[in-house]
């Protein structure tokens, strides 16, 4: 590998995926060039087939009115539907093990409902003590509401001193410790902070052998990397479709159970979509749940928020799925990777493993002079994220970053260095 935007550039004309760039709007800076845009990980990027989508919404809604939930060029009464196969193929679930609804903590807490039932000594939730505060709130507010103690209750696994990210060995160590106390593991596919891709089945395996369940929060993992959530044995999951899914801000997110659960009679939160479709407009008293995780979703779905959603579905298939998209993914940020530890030495410390199978396009670095040097990145046209205290994060997706972006990134940031 070389330090040249004409290595980079010729590494651009060899990605079979490169055409999809096209297919997004690229923000622009004050003199109206591109930015380079490197915060998927936090907003991806629109789409440009979505505003014609969602004009084909409202024309149906302007045509139609309530005749638009059966008859619309899309039924707006299952239009959820339209996104489960899609959802199933990136996590690696069945079908009926995913839908698409509400919002990510929304949907942590509709799992917990689910899958958090203390009893006995079997009380604990293991997360990590960098977990997403909303996570840790989620947590917190569900061993609350079974009247148990945070102090004992929520089990907060850090890494070793002076380690940035926790060791595998030490998280299936602590699962086994904690043994017949656990109840729940809750732990992100891809830590926000650094990057660091967990090993979710051998999470799965190790709280399984203790009697505990597990879920996981897939915000950075979902249209990141490749999962099989059903095979692993995963309980349940859940997501935001508003970073690597493209889906746009607050966009409808997606949960996943495990179909063993289907037949089980566990408690939920339930209304009138998760009912059984072919009576629910008889408006039946009595709750009868559809077999399958749609019997999670309690409301009829928002039209607008999931449209650009299909959109940016239909680019994941043209672009041949997750295997393709990781594939230039490891190449790309591998590139981002060596560009850094080649040029800059102690000036930018890498939080991210080095490891591919441990990270997906994510890279977190600690650089001298932090914060400045964030602000400056913004100002000279690379957009991408600061997280307090100390890291500004960067993501190359593969559907629409090239590596000359990368390229950008390091000259910028070689230039304001001097
Ligand atoms: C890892 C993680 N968990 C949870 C959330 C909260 O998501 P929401 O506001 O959609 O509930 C986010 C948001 O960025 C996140 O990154």
């Amino acid at each position: 590998m070389e330090s040249s935007r004409s290595f980079a550039q010729s590494l651009d004309r060899e990605d079979k995926l490169r055409v999809f760039r096209d297919q997004f709007f690229i923000p622009k800076d004050k003199n109206q060039k591109d930015v380079t845009y490197l915060c998927g990980n936090s907003l991806g990027l629109q789409p440009k087939s979505v505003r014609d989508l969602l004009e084909e919404e409202l024309e149906d809604w302007k045509k139609l009115g309530v005749e638009g939930h059966a008859r619309g060029k899309r039924p707006w009464r299952d239009y959820h539907e339209h996104f489960s196969q899609s959802i199933a193929d990136l996590v690696g679930a069945k079908i009926e093990e995913v839908v698409a609804m509400n919002s990510l903590s929304v949907n942590l807490h509709l799992m917990m409902i689910s899958f958090y039932r203390p009893a006995g000594k079997r009380r604990k939730i293991m997360i990590e003590a960098a977990a997403f505060p909303s996570d840790r709130y989620a947590a917190a507010s569900q061993i609350r509401m079974h009247s148990g103690h945070i102090e004992n209750d929520l089990v907060i696994l850090k890494p070793r001193s002076q380690e940035d990210f926790i060791r595998e060995e030490d998280i299936l160590s602590k699962i086994s410790e904690l043994g017949d106390e656990l109840a729940l593991v809750l732990w992100p596919g891809v830590q926000y902070y650094t990057g660091q891709y967990f090993p979710m089945q051998k999470i799965t395996d190790a709280a399984h052998r203790v009697g505990a369940k597990v879920g996981f929060d897939l915000a950075h993992a979902t249209g990141n990397l490749p999962m099989q959530l059903h095979d692993w044995d995963v309980d349940f999951a859940a997501w935001c479709s508003y970073k690597y899914l493209n889906g746009g801000p607050g966009a409808v997110g997606g949960a996943y159970v495990h179909q063993k659960y289907f037949s089980q009679k566990l408690p939920r939160l339930e209304g009138w979509w998760g009912h059984r479709k072919d009576n629910r407009f008889t408006m039946p008293e009595a709750f009868e749940a559809i077999p399958t995780a749609e019997a999670w979703a309690i409301s009829n779905p928002p039209i607008f928020s999931l449209t650009p959603l299909l959109a940016s579905f239909e680019i994941f298939k043209e672009a041949g799925g997750m295997a393709n998209l990781r594939e230039k993914s490891i190449r790309l940020t591998r590139y981002c990777e060596f560009l850094i530890k080649e040029n800059f030495g102690s000036q930018v410390n890498l939080l991210t493993p080095s490891d591919p199978e441990q990270r997906g396009c994510q890279l977190s670095l600690r650089v001298l002079g932090g914060k400045s040097v964030h602000q400056k990145l913004i100002e000279a046209g690379v957009i991408c994220d600061w997280r307090e205290p100390d890291v500004v994060r960067i993501a190359p997706v593969p559907l629409y970053n090239r590596f000359e972006d990368v390229y950008n990134f390091y000259e910028i940031l070689k230039g304001i260095f001097k």
